[in-house]
């Protein structure tokens, strides 16, 4: 595989990945494990090769070394020994975080004793097998799922697949997040069943909060559940009623009395409790990634600032906002900037009370931005 000199600077970088326009020639398989090099046949790495996608390679280790079940068990076994000091009180968390773990386009999520597996490229599709066979001798999972629906994977050309690769998987499995018993469903709930990288978050919240708390975009109420124990009573709002019945269920589970979740689109619940004049101590804002792609940023900017707006009105002076942003292409500057004119717009004096990101389980690879997606601001309405 023969890079160019710009591909050559990307790496160089730190960045793993090498598109398509900066090979320059590649006697490869779909799918294969690569030697990369430059035009003078200069080693630069051995890496991941994908015949379809934008993104041709994406860089495995700097060195001139094997990348055989050895290689792989190794950088597994690496993941995990770092979630034991990352992760606390807590058995359902992201395992491996594909290039941010140094395993490209591979993700794995551990529920208690089950593993969902992602495998996002040709060529981590081709080491599939290994992968699994490896988990289950390192980990022992009573199951693992392959949660191989991302829409990325035709990307690759490789199709969409929901299926189990190892033991049984129940459609219901019982894990703890920062001690509080969710029920997941691996196969047909978001992401691979949860939004693991709020866990951090959603404890972070607890610390302020008080009253009257509305959760917006509630989903199987991960905010709502970890707060409710500081307040009088949370409001859980989601427009997917599997996602507010699972809610339910984990209010249930853990006996918290003082939640109701309902269906409802978060934006005509703001504007209506905005209308009637309705105060909370705490708004908690977690929408899906508005901003898919660069394109798409105007109008994503657009709505994450009229639920900011509406947020900061209906909340009561010393309230606090708990505002969120999975969009990588929205960046923090620029959703700062926005909320701070959502504040002027409300006219409301707000401060900073935490910038904070995805948990740490979900790692940032300092050398790739994409890797740093999630912004999490925890702000104060001061008068
Ligand atoms: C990023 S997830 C929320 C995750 C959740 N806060 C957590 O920490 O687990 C976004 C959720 O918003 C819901 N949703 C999308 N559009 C919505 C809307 N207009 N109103 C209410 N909920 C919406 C989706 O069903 C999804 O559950």
């Amino acid at each position: 595989m023969v890079i160019s000199t710009r591909g050559v600077e990307r790496l160089r970088s730190g960045h793993p990945w090498v598109y398509r326009s900066d090979v320059r020639s590649a006697q490869a398989e779909a799918g294969a494990i690569v030697r990369v090099t430059d035009e003078r046949g200069r080693f630069h790495g051995r890496a991941f090769y994908s015949a379809q996608s934008q993104i041709a390679v994406r860089l495995l280790t700097r060195e001139n070394v094997p990348v055989d079940r050895a290689f792989f068990t190794e950088r597994l076994r690496r993941a995990a020994a770092y979630r034991e000091t990352a992760v606390e009180n807590t058995d359902a968390y992201r395992l491996v975080h594909g290039e941010a773990d140094l395993l490209p386009s591979i993700v794995i999520d551990r529920y208690g004793d089950y593993l969902a597996v992602q495998t996002l490229s040709q060529a981590s599709e081709k080491q599939k097998n290994l992968i699994v066979e490896i988990l289950v001798e390192q980990f022992s999972p009573k199951g693992i799922l392959e949660r191989n629906d991302p829409k990325v994977r035709l990307l690759e050309g490789l199709p969409q697949s929901v299926s189990v690769l190892h033991g049984d998987v129940p459609v219901e499995i019982l894990a703890k997040e920062n001690g509080i018993t969710f029920v997941y469903d691996l196969a047909k709930g978001q992401k691979t069943g949860s939004f693991l990288d709020q866990r951090e978050n959603h404890w972070a919240a607890r610390r302020y909060a008080s009253g009257e708390v509305l959760d917006c975009f509630s989903y199987q109420g991960g905010f709502a559940l970890t707060v409710a124990a500081e307040c009088e009573h949370v409001e859980g709002i989601d427009m997917g009623a599997a996602a507010v019945q699972a809610a339910r269920r984990n209010q249930d589970l853990n006996s918290i009395p003082n939640v109701t979740f309902r269906e409802g689109n978060a934006f005509d619940v703001l504007k209506e409790y905005d209308e009637v004049g309705r105060r909370f101590q705490m708004v908690i804002l977690d929408p899906p990634a508005f901003a898919k792609n660069r394109d798409s940023l105007e109008a994503a900017t657009r709505g994450y600032k009229e639920i900011n707006l509406r947020a900061l009105k209906i909340l009561a002076p010393g309230g606090y906002l708990i505002t969120c942003s999975c969009s990588y292409h929205l960046s923090e500057a620029l959703f700062l900037q926005l909320i701070a004119e959502a504040a002027n717009d409300a006219k409301k004096n707000v401060v900073v009370a935490e910038r904070r990101t995805q948990a740490q389980d979900h790692p940032i690879l300092l050398t790739m931005p994409e890797t740093h997606y999630l912004k999490a601001l925890i702000l104060k309405v001061i008068e």
